[in-house]
């Protein structure tokens, strides 16, 4: 038997790397004590096996085309198979050795399998939170984000390029105060798991509310080197409590309004026959004109509030022949009260000749106050002209709102049937008027058009068909 010792003895026993030594034959003429205890054979199982022995199958072919030259920058991975049939992943180095007799094939291999372990363990926690629904943020000790995944950049609009190294106040939307967010460090950097609910900016500047868990990531050396954020979306949830809410105090304002119509409506009758009475019984020819003017006052009232209540009853929803010129006055009759219309004049012009349509007119009163609140809203304060403009045009009927306000870009004009998606400050709109609205026609087989040029107005043009 071979046996390779140098002027120390054999130093390469002390190595962690298996070493075996071949013939040109490819059998084994010496080897390591670390080949050994690795592959689970004994000094006299190893010698005089063939290499092939304990490679794995696939590895075979490879191995044995290395061998053939005698380059001393040999180099592959491979597998090794031990004893107990468990296979050991290498990285192997081939080298030549010139014997005193003869050259002999060092195979040097270093153990890779737990390295390999941990590479595909990585592999499948970053396809987990590559692919996962929840945004998720690392960031390093300083607090900057070092990764986000892509559901991360889909939730807050941003791209990975513009929050790598930033800090996540870039999605601050200020809504938390200073001490919040104190309170939220002061936790974390104790070591301990933050759970609670937050909500940020996305890059349009549209909220992002998520359920935010962070956690200190701890190193070997039970140091702090990151944080991790995971989220969950909960924007949906929030909007719709927000509406909630909302529906909720329109319809307590419904149910305020008819009360007060009832309270109000009684003394007001009085009124009006008193008047009605005096007008008839004196001669006093001034004080006659302005019993007059306060009779038209008196139905101006009694107008309003015959409106309100007719707006806040509950909708019947059955379709009924409708008028819907009526439906139109319905609606600017209700807009025009409104405090925003100072300066803006509405034209109207209707075609009294139109076919009635099967509608709930009350749900279509609800589309028509909505478009002429959005064109009122155009203007932002300034004055202009609303057209209100009802036709016949190839077997429909449309009605058109034209607003000569500021228009919508290109870009929001595909978002604008969108829930949620609003222009307006927070609490001026919810965004949920036109996706309500075109959910209504679209109900009554009708469809909701939209044209506008940005800078100079836009018209709305809702379209029924008379058949079908
Ligand atoms: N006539 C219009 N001119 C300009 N922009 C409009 C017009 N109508 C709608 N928009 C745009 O479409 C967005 C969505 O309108 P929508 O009626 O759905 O919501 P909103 O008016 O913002 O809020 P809400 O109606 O729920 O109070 C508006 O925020 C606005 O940006
Ligand atoms: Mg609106």
């Amino acid at each position: 038997m071979q046996k390779f010792y140098s002027k120390y003895g054999r130093i390469f026993d002390l190595l962690p790397e298996l070493i075996l030594i071949l013939d040109d034959g490819k059998k084994i003429v010496d080897h390591n004590a670390a080949a050994s205890v690795k592959l689970g054979l004994s000094a006299e199982e190893l010698h005089g096996r063939e290499i092939d022995s304990i490679v794995a199958e696939s590895g075979r072919k490879a191995i044995a085309s290395l061998l053939q030259s005698s380059d001393q920058g040999r180099h592959l991975e491979s597998q090794f198979v031990t004893a107990t049939g468990e296979a050991i992943d290498v990285d192997l180095d081939i080298k030549v050795l010139e014997g005193t007799d003869r050259q002999y094939q060092v195979l040097i291999a270093k153990d890779i399998t737990g390295q390999k372990k941990r590479d595909l363990d990585y592999l499948r926690f970053s396809n987990v939170i590559e692919h996962t629904i929840n945004p998720i943020q690392i960031t390093d000790a300083n607090g900057l984000m070092v990764y986000v995944n892509p559901a991360f950049e889909h939730a807050s609009g941003f791209s990975k390029e513009e929050l790598i190294g930033k800090n996540p106040r870039i999605l601050s939307s200020g809504r938390h105060s200073r001490d919040f967010w104190g309170k939220v460090w002061r936790y974390i950097l104790g070591g301990k798991v933050w759970v609670g609910q937050v909500e940020n900016r996305r890059k349009d500047g549209s909220p992002l509310h998520t359920e935010l868990l962070i956690s200190p990531i701890v190193g070997d050396q039970g140091k702090v080197i990151g944080f991790l954020g995971a989220h969950r979306d909960i924007t949906e949830q929030k909007m719709l409590e927000q509406q909630l809410v909302r529906s909720q105090k329109m319809e307590s304002i419904g149910t305020l309004a008819a009360g007060i119509a009832h309270e109000v409506g009684n003394p007001l009758t009085s009124i009006s026959s008193l008047v009605q009475v005096i007008q008839r019984t004196t001669n006093d020819e001034p004080a006659k004109e302005k019993l007059e003017l306060i009779k038209n006052q008196i139905n101006r009232i009694a107008r309003i509030i015959r409106d309100l209540v007719d707006f806040s009853r509950p909708s019947t929803n059955v379709e009924r022949p409708t008028d819907v010129n009526r439906v139109v006055r319905d609606a600017l009759n209700i807009v025009q009260y409104g405090k925003k219309v100072k300066g803006i004049s509405f034209e109207v012009e209707l075609n009294e000749s139109l076919p009635p349509l099967m509608l709930v007119a009350d749900q279509l009163t609800q589309v028509f106050i909505n478009i002429l609140i959005n064109a009122v809203d155009s203007f932002e304060g300034k004055s202009g002209t609303i057209q209100v403009v009802s036709g016949l045009n190839d077997g429909s009927v449309e009605i058109r709102v034209i607003d000569s306000g500021k228009g919508i870009s290109k870009d929001d004009r595909d978002k604008i049937f969108e829930p949620f998606f609003t222009t307006k400050e927070v609490g001026e709109g919810t965004g949920l008027g036109l996706w309500v609205s075109y959910g209504i026609v679209r109900n009554f087989r009708g469809d909701i058009l939209v044209e506008s040029n940005p800078g100079k107005g836009s018209t709305f043009t809702v379209v029924f068909p008379v058949k079908g």
